[in-house]
């Protein structure tokens, strides 16, 4: 246990965000628009880790310090067999947590093998509850009801407080924040609020299309008083806020106007196993040489990387010091 690696600020590895795939059923233009990420895009299926690799790559992890596991995408429900994954890697001693994020299209289907597999919580991604709004945030794919269909069903598996996170976009889907609360106040799921970041090199982030949290926070307090809640655990990646009512919380998520680069105890690992210190890192280190030897060669490799990690992207953003060039989103996951 004294070889858990710290970066070059102190920063344990606690985290783990695996990509399973890098495709996705839906073009959302803050992520993955269709212009410049077209159906035959032609993703490099080869590459992609096999469940073996995964659990071996996951065990590594979690000798190294991590506790918590997110399966993201692209859409990991496309992913096959994803919910016999799940159920290898909830058997890893010492992994306290499986989550996935999903953007709930096909979770009707999926959500009680996946909770029979042992995944612990599921985030679905929810930017409109407006039919019309809803095709404008996933570029024109997918149907809200099958969303919300998905929800339900989840809910019914057994996953109790489902987060749901919208990513808003000034002038977009701003109307959709009250409406959102609306629905899911006193529903047990807790809804979230994402401030549109600049990831990637194909959405055209311009600061002007993002809306504070504080801003945010301050129309639905109008509307439904809120106070502040306690962070959960050091590092919570959203500030959540109670409804005075008893009806539940809201989180949000400003990496833009709050960034919390400090707590960042995050490692990013695309579906063809290259390992991102950071959301923003221009370049990932491939792991999979390492991995072709072993847990202890993988474990080595990332506990080398990770010690000389220094990223903090989000509290340099815009200065000198600000990388410009960004793994895509899609690739790693959020
Ligand atoms: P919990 O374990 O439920 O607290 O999950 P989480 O909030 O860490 O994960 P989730 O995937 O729900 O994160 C919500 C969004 O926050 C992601 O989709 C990203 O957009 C953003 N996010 C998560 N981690 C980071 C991070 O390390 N840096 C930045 N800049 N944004 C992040
Ligand atoms: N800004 C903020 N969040 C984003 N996501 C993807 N692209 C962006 C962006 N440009 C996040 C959303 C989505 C998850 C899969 O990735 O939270 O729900
Ligand atoms: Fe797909 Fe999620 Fe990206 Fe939307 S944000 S295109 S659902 S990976
Ligand atoms: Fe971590 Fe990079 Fe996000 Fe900062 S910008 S919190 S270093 S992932």
């Amino acid at each position: 246990l004294s070889s858990l690696p710290l970066d070059r600020r102190g920063r344990p590895l606690r985290d783990l965000r695996l990509s399973v795939i890098e495709a996705c059923n839906f073009r959302c233009p803050y992520c993955m628009p269709a212009d410049r990420v077209p159906d035959d895009y032609g993703f490099d299926t080869a590459s992609r880790l096999s469940f073996d690799e995964i659990e071996t790559l996951v065990r590594g992890f979690v000798a190294l310090g991590v506790h918590k596991l997110r399966l993201t995408g692209g859409e990991p429900l496309l992913r096959k067999g994803l919910s016999t994954l799940v159920q290898r890697l909830s058997r890893i001693d010492g992994l306290d947590d499986i989550a996935l994020t999903t953007n709930g299209s096909l979770l009707a289907a999926h959500a009680q093998a996946l909770r029979d597999a042992g995944l612990g919580r599921i985030t679905v991604s929810l930017d409109a509850l407006d039919p019309q709004r809803f095709r404008q945030m996933s570029g024109g794919r997918g149907d809200i009801a099958d969303v919300l269909a998905g929800i339900d069903a989840a809910k019914r598996a057994g996953f109790e407080s489902i987060k749901l996170n919208c990513v808003v976009e000034r002038g977009l889907n701003e109307d959709q924040v009250l409406p959102l609360i609306q629905r899911f106040r006193g529903s047990g799921h807790v809804v979230r609020f994402i401030e549109y970041m600049d990831v990637g090199t194909c959405n055209g982030w311009v600061r002007d299309r993002v809306v504070p949290s504080a801003e945010l926070r301050d129309r639905i307090a109008a509307r439904w008083p809120l106070h502040p809640l306690e962070a959960q655990y050091r590092g919570e990646v959203a500030s959540r806020y109670a409804f005075q009512d008893g009806q539940g919380e809201v989180g949000f998520v400003s990496s833009v106007s709050e960034p919390f680069c400090g707590d960042c105890h995050r490692a990013r690992v695309s579906a063809d196993g290259r390992l991102y210190t950071c959301l923003f890192a221009a370049d990932g280190h491939d792991l999979r040489p390492a991995l072709a030897q072993g847990e202890t060669a993988l474990r080595e490799r990332v506990g080398a990387v990770w010690s000389h990690r220094a990223d903090r992207y989000s509290e340099v953003r815009g200065s000198g010091q600000a990388q410009r060039r960004h793994v895509e989103m899609f690739l790693i996951g959020g």
